[in-house]
């Protein structure tokens, strides 16, 4: 136990620079790339790079919601079940459901409960699955961002996208977009997802401790990285469904403007071939 707390104080989280351990400023998000539609079977389906996270996310539904005694007859339920890889982590993770993945998979499926129009589906189920394959802090908020543009993928009627960023503290610095070793190491972390076109906050959460002030901070950057988040979700809808003059011509040639040459004619089958008197 000494030894660790001889290494969190040794161990230098910001340089001199203000430079973090890779290199980032303390509101620099990490690289960030989604695609949607990778998945044929699921009905809606994202993936996302987030710096060193790797996460799949699929959507089913809304379909009939199973066992039945759930369905509820007002409106469609939104169920999540987030999971990390064995090999998504340094040290294998035991497989299936422990304490972490079903409160993550609660909170993620209340975030969204408040977005998807789920009076339009009674008695049904939309079920979002989150696959961790590769973990490197902030897992949440990727599979949560990732979710969200499979949900879109699979044509779900919601109010928005959500987009999730987390902010925290290391070396008493407020900053943006924690990475694994500034989680372990640093003094707080603070994930949170957001509504991008009205503002509302649809899931909170804090590990360790901020002011008030500190606080105040790490929500205006969290919110200003949800917005440039919504912007390459959108890109990334816009790329699976953006359709081209190309595509558009591939799909129906256009006719011919001039009468083509004789040879291009349907043949008529020879007067013989069906005697004298026709069929
Ligand atoms: O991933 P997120 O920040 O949303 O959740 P966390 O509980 O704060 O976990 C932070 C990070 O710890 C994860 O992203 C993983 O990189 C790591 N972790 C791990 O190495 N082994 C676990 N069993 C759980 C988490």
């Amino acid at each position: 136990m000494e030894d660790i707390e001889h290494i969190q104080k040794e161990m230098k989280l910001i340089d001199g620079k203000g430079r973090r351990l890779d290199g980032r400023k303390p509101d620099e998000l990490r690289p960030v790339r989604i695609e949607a539609g990778v998945l044929r079977r699921a009905d809606g389906s994202a993936y996302m790079e987030w710096g060193g996270n790797k996460v799949l996310a699929a959507v089913y539904g809304p379909r009939e919601a199973h066992p039945r005694h759930l369905q509820d007859p007002a409106r469609a339920l939104v169920q999540c079940r987030y999971n990390m890889a064995p090999f998504s982590v340094t040290d294998r993770k035991r497989p299936g459901p422990d304490r972490r993945s079903v409160e993550i998979s609660k909170v993620i499926s209340e975030a969204f409960s408040s977005v998807v129009f789920k009076e339009q589906f009674p008695r049904t189920s939309v079920d979002i699955f989150i696959e961790v394959l590769q973990a490197d802090a902030g897992t949440r908020c990727a599979g949560l961002t990732a979710a969200s543009v499979a949900l879109a993928d699979a044509g779900v009627p919601m109010r928005d996208l959500v987009a999730s960023c987390a902010s925290g503290k290391i070396d008493g610095v407020v900053c943006l977009d924690l990475n694994k070793d500034e989680d372990n190491f640093g003094d707080a972390d603070c994930p949170m997802a957001v509504i991008p076109r009205t503002g509302e906050i649809v899931l909170l959460q804090m590990d360790g401790h901020l002011t008030y002030d500190e606080f105040q901070k790490a929500m205006s950057l969290s919110l200003g990285a949800a917005q440039r988040l919504y912007e390459l979700q959108r890109d990334a809808l816009r790329r699976r469904y953006a359709v081209t003059l190309q595509d558009i011509l591939k799909e129906s040639p256009p006719a011919p403007m001039v009468a083509g040459p004789a040879e291009s004619e349907p043949e008529l089958p020879a007067e013989d071939d069906f005697g004298s008197e026709g069929i």
